[in-house]
Formats: C-alpha cells, structure tokens, sequence
C-alpha cells in the first residue's frame, strides 16, 4: 500500500507492529474521549475558502526561539517510540533535520541521548518529566546540554498516569514476569519483518536514558515499575527555577490546556509553552487542544511562542491550529506511525505529504505566509 496520508500511515503502522506496540501508540486513556475530542473538533473547524489572490509563492518558513525552521511542525517526544524500527529515535532525527523541523527526543525514549546525538548532525530539542531523584535529573540535563539540545521540552501534565486500558488487553500493562513476556512474544511473531528488524537486530531493548540506573538484564516490566516509581508527583511552579539553574537553554513548558496555567507559566520564566493533553492519554475529559488554544492564546497575549499538539493528522490540522493562534504544531503518532511503517524514508514521505497539505490548504484559503493565517480564514461549526 502506497500511503497518501498519515491516516494510510497508520494503517501501515497497524499491520506491522506487534499489538502492544500499536495500542500503546494509538490508545489514549481511560474511554478515549479526551482522544477523540482532539480530532472532532479539528473537523469540526471549517477553513474559508477565497478565491483570486494570487498563491503562486507560498512561504512556510518561521523562527521559534532563536531557531529558523522550514516549516512550523516538530517531531513531538514519544516515549518507547525507538522500538517502532530498528533504532528509531536515530532515524527520526534524521528525517526531521532533511525537512528542516526539530525533533524532540524523550525522556524514556529507546534511544540514549548519545546515541541520538551521534545520528545526528544539527542540535534536537530534549523533553524532561520530573524525576524523584534529583541527582539524576541534573545528570541527564547536563548530558542534554553537552549535546547541545537548545531547547528543553518540559512535561507537566504527567505527575501521576492516566490509564490506559488498552495496554491493559494488550498486554503492555499489568501482566509482569514471564505470562507478559510470552504474550508480548507470541505478538511479535505475528509481525515477522518487526521481530527481525527490532525484535532480533534492534537490540537493546531498553530506555536508553533510563537504562544505566537499572544496569543490565531487565525486561520491559522494569522500566514501567521505574515510570511509576520514579516520576515525581510533587512536581510544582517552583520547580521551574531549579530546572533554570540546572539548564542554559530555553524552556519550553508542554502539557498546559488551561489560561491560568499558562499565565503562570509565563510568570514563572517558561520562554514558550505547548497547548497540549499529552494527545489524549492523561485527563480523559479533558478539553482538546483545539478548544484550549483560543482562551490561553488571549491570555497570554504575545508574550511568548505557543505551540500546540492533539488530533493533528495533516497539513490542514496544522493549519487549522495555526488559525486557532498557535505559532507551531507538534506532531505525535503521526510520525510514529510512519516510523512503524518504513523508519526514516516514510517519516520524510509523511512530512513532504504535511509540507504539500499545508501548502494547498494555505492557497485555498488565499493565504501565502504565516503571518496571514489567523481566525479570519476559519469558521467554527460547532
Ligand atoms: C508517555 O509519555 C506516554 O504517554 O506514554
């Protein structure tokens, strides 16, 4: 199958990956709706059509925190999305440096920063989620700015999981020791070209990050029961300064979907913030990001870049998004699902289809930079 959009790509992504994999990265938590929420009301905003101007030139080309990017989408941290092709975090910082975008590497990403780094040739943003021990924490974010990530994408709307009853029948979740092993196991074998291309040659199986703390021979139940034990939920405003003082970068805050909180985010020093429900996977009931954005957009006033993820499966949702006021738009299982599909080449086709959407979407609306893109090209159906 010939993909012609990131929904094809998640088709691929479907008939390649072993179940848990797939349902990790498709599912959201508890009944999803917080996930569908973030897709419907994308649909739901119609783009206006205008006629007769001319959109020979179309320039997508912006500048976000002191970095100029081809266009204004990133690659979204995705923990364990490595394990979707052989050494995954590798492959899609190279892709995402060909089209000129950043990518964010996670925290609890397969690949260690090293090994990212190594891939790569330009600087990548790195995400944080607060850690209990601190001493790792400073440790990690001196690796980050040694390898020069300009820009720290810090998680907050994970202080606790949601669940997610998917990987609960996947098998991802709650079934430990070898009953979880043998079921993950008889998955990947239904996926011959995964169990060859990761399973046997994409070793290690690991948080690349996280895997020196809890040094060799552990499963993947290991590194769950790390998450959960070692994510800090007592996480708070103050913490921001000492991440200041530990980074010399910018700070970029994701997870904020309320206009007090992104208010308080500018006030305690964040340089930008990331309208984001961690893509529907934490508060489910939570509002989607293309709700969200309008509100904190007004109360944050130009102060600082918004960028906003949630829902986005083409170039039209990346516009859509920037209509709603956002100054760029991360892309989640998108590229994970390209990754799944075809590892780096077919996360360049998927970001060369977003590139030619936008492209399209921005002509048909009489739109030629991205300063023209604002409410006045979308109506609100609903
Ligand atoms: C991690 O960030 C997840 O959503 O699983």
């Amino acid at each position: 199958m010939q993909a012609a959009s990131v929904d094809d790509y998640r088709e691929l992504a479907r008939r390649r990956l072993p179940r848990f994999l797939f349902e990790y990265i498709d599912g959201g938590s508890y009944g999803e709706v917080t996930l569908a929420r973030n897709r419907a009301d994308l649909a739901d905003i119609a783009l206006r059509q205008r006629v007769l101007r001319d959109v020979s030139q179309i320039d997508l080309s912006t500048r976000i925190l002191g970095q100029d990017f081809a266009m204004p989408v990133g690659l979204a941290p995705i923990g364990l999305a490595g394990m979707n092709a052989r050494r995954g975090e590798c492959q899609a910082v190279r892709a995402a440096e060909k089209a000129g975008i950043p990518f964010t590497l996670s925290t609890v990403s397969a690949c260690p920063l090293g090994e990212v780094a190594a891939a790569a040739t330009r600087s990548f943003w790195f995400q944080l989620y607060m850690i209990r021990d601190r001493d790792f924490m400073r440790d990690l974010l001196a690796q980050a700015a040694q390898m020069g990530c300009p820009t720290l994408v810090f998680t907050v709307d994970m202080p606790v999981p949601g669940s997610r009853y998917r990987d609960y029948r996947s098998g991802l979740a709650g079934a430990p020791g070898l009953a979880g092993g043998l079921r993950r196991f008889a998955q990947a074998l239904t996926r011959p070209r995964w169990a060859w291309d990761v399973g046997l040659w994409g070793r290690p199986h690991a948080l690349g990050n996280v895997a020196p703390v809890l040094g060799p021979n552990t499963g993947l139940e290991d590194f769950f029961a790390w998450m959960r034990g070692n994510f800090e939920p007592k996480v708070g405003w103050d913490d921001i300064g000492w991440i200041r003082s530990q980074w010399p970068g910018s700070i970029m805050i994701k997870g904020i979907l309320d206009p007090e909180d992104a208010v308080l985010a500018s006030q305690a020093g964040a340089d930008a913030i990331v309208v984001s429900n961690h893509g529907g996977r934490q508060l489910d009931g939570a509002l989607s990001t293309a709700r969200a954005l309008p509100p904190i957009v007004e109360a944050v006033a130009g102060s600082m870049p918004i960028l906003a993820d949630g829902g986005v499966r083409s170039g039209l949702d990346v516009v859509r998004m920037l209509a709603l006021g956002a100054q760029g738009v991360l892309l989640g299982r998108a590229w994970a699902y390209a990754l799944a599909a075809g590892g780096e080449a077919a996360i360049s086709h998927m970001l060369d289809l977003v590139r030619a959407e936008m492209q399209v979407a921005m002509a048909l609306t009489g739109t030629t930079r991205l300063a023209d893109i604002g409410e006045d090209i979308i109506d609100r159906l609903a």
